[in-house]
């Protein structure tokens, strides 16, 4: 089997690489140049996922992958062609933004020289395939192909293995002819008994925005419950265990914090509930959602201040984390980019520190002092706020913590922390939605 890759960003990149793992010939192709020659040349991976640069390193190594700019040469003897390109927020109005794609499917028609899959892979709005297929078809009439919906349900930081080994895979597929070659693209997983899903077109593609939605909402009922455990003294660490060993509620996303970022949940929530609003069904649930995420981010800078009080000015408070989880560098729609600003508003002095991200960082951010490691961060500022659970912020020698803030006062705004054992320590403590 052959595919080309349309697009080397994150979902692209990943996909190709894992196909390529799976004994896929893969080319992938992107219109950058410098991102291609630096994939080919040096083995320049444009993004930090952890593995990834060692699975591109075999696989390229392997000859089963490769890269180029030119689609042509890409789509040279390809069984099928994935689209990955960027579909941004459109300015203005959420909607999604689908000329990349649309561009991507017209000059796909143009080099198609024998059947071949046309397999959208970008997260896109219900309808989008079908259109695929007219600007395709209205492009070269001759052109033998399927359009197929398969999206993808990576998470940042472990889509590696969210590929390799994955809860279900969605295929949207509608003749015979491209599920066989789908079956075949995804044969490995056949083997480990992976659900795999035919359905019809739209379906597929709502499929990836109700489980995004789904998710976003579960997250937001969490927090919410959050903060009506602080008014009442209950511990939505427990309650979200109480809840989630439920069967039908499930135990994860329900980790109660500053809200949910990043490139998915923010932008497809918000293409959603446009889509559902176009077609007269609206969707009031996740519109409800969507303003309890964007009040929560605002709300967070707030709660640092009250805890210090009322007032920062003149105050210098140290962040850890500022990417919208951990082991990325992403800073899509992170909280911090909320957070940090308000609290410099407030009159504070901002130190921050994150282990990938601060490069990223230093794009969204003005007068904010990058530290060199956790411990420097934190050196003689007022107090600590943990904004991004990561690993190395959870296992802090808490006594010399201790020793270089100014005052022991730590707010916590991802629940890595014990109440009691921060109590135990001397430490003032502010945990979401849990007695402190
Ligand atoms: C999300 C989905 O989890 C993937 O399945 C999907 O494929 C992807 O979007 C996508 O559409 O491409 P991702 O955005 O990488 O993946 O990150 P998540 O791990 O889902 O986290 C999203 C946000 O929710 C983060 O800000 C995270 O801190 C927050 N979150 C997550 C919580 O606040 N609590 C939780 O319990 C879980």
């Amino acid at each position: 089997m052959r595919i080309a890759m349309i697009g080397t960003g994150y979902v692209g990149l990943v996909s190709g690489a894992c196909f390529s793992e799976f004994g896929v010939d893969v080319v992938c192709v992107d219109k950058d140049v410098r991102k291609i020659d630096g994939l080919r040349e040096r083995g320049e991976i444009p993004i930090y996922e952890p593995g990834l640069d060692a699975l591109v390193a075999s696989n390229t190594a392997a000859g089963r992958l490769s890269f180029t700019t030119d689609l042509k040469e890409a789509m040279a003897g390809a069984d099928a062609v994935f689209i990955a390109v960027g579909t941004p927020s459109r300015r203005g109005d959420g909607h999604a933004d689908l000329s990349y794609v649309y561009n991507a499917a017209r000059e796909v028609a143009e080099h198609m020289d024998r059947y071949t899959v046309v397999v959208t892979k970008s997260t896109v709005p219900v309808g989008t395939g079908r259109e695929v297929a007219r600007i395709i078809r209205e492009a070269n009439p001759a052109a033998d192909f399927d359009v197929v919906s398969n999206p993808e349900f990576l998470r940042e930081g472990s889509a590696i293995n969210d590929f390799m080994r994955p809860d279900r895979v969605v295929i949207g597929a509608e003749t015979e002819r491209a599920q066989a070659v789908m079956r075949q693209l995804y044969r490995v997983l056949y083997l480990i008994e992976t659900p795999i899903l035919f359905t019809a077109l739209e379906t597929s593609e709502l499929i990836k925005y109700a489980a995004n939605t789904f998710l976003a909402t579960k997250i937001t009922f969490i927090n919410e419950i959050a903060d009506l455990c602080e008014k009442v003294g209950a511990d939505v660490h427990d309650v979200a265990r109480g809840i989630g060993l439920d069967g039908r509620i499930g135990r994860k996303f329900l980790h109660a914090g500053p809200g949910y970022g990043g490139s998915c949940f923010p932008k497809d929530t918000l293409a959603l509930v446009k889509t559902a609003q176009d077609f007269g069904a609206p969707l009031r649930i996740i519109e409800t959602v969507v303003s309890i995420n964007d009040q929560r981010k605002k709300a967070m800078a707030d709660k640092v201040v009250q805890f210090l009080g009322g007032d920062v000015t003149g105050k210098t408070i140290a962040v850890l984390g500022l990417t919208f989880k951990p082991n990325t560098d992403d800073m899509r729609d992170s909280p911090s980019l909320d957070i940090v600003p308000a609290l410099q508003r407030a009159g504070a002095t901002i130190r921050a520190f994150d282990p990938e991200g601060m490069h990223e960082a230093a794009k969204h951010f003005t007068d904010v002092l990058y530290a060199e490691s956790a411990y420097d961060c934190m050196a003689g500022a007022d107090a600590l706020v943990i904004l991004t659970e990561w690993n190395e912020f959870r296992a802090l020698d808490l006594d010399r913590v201790k020793t270089l803030l100014k005052a022991p006062v730590l707010i916590d705004l991802r629940n890595i922390y014990n109440p009691d054992d921060m109590e135990a320590q001397g430490f003032r403590y502010s945990p979401i939605g849990r007695r402190s």
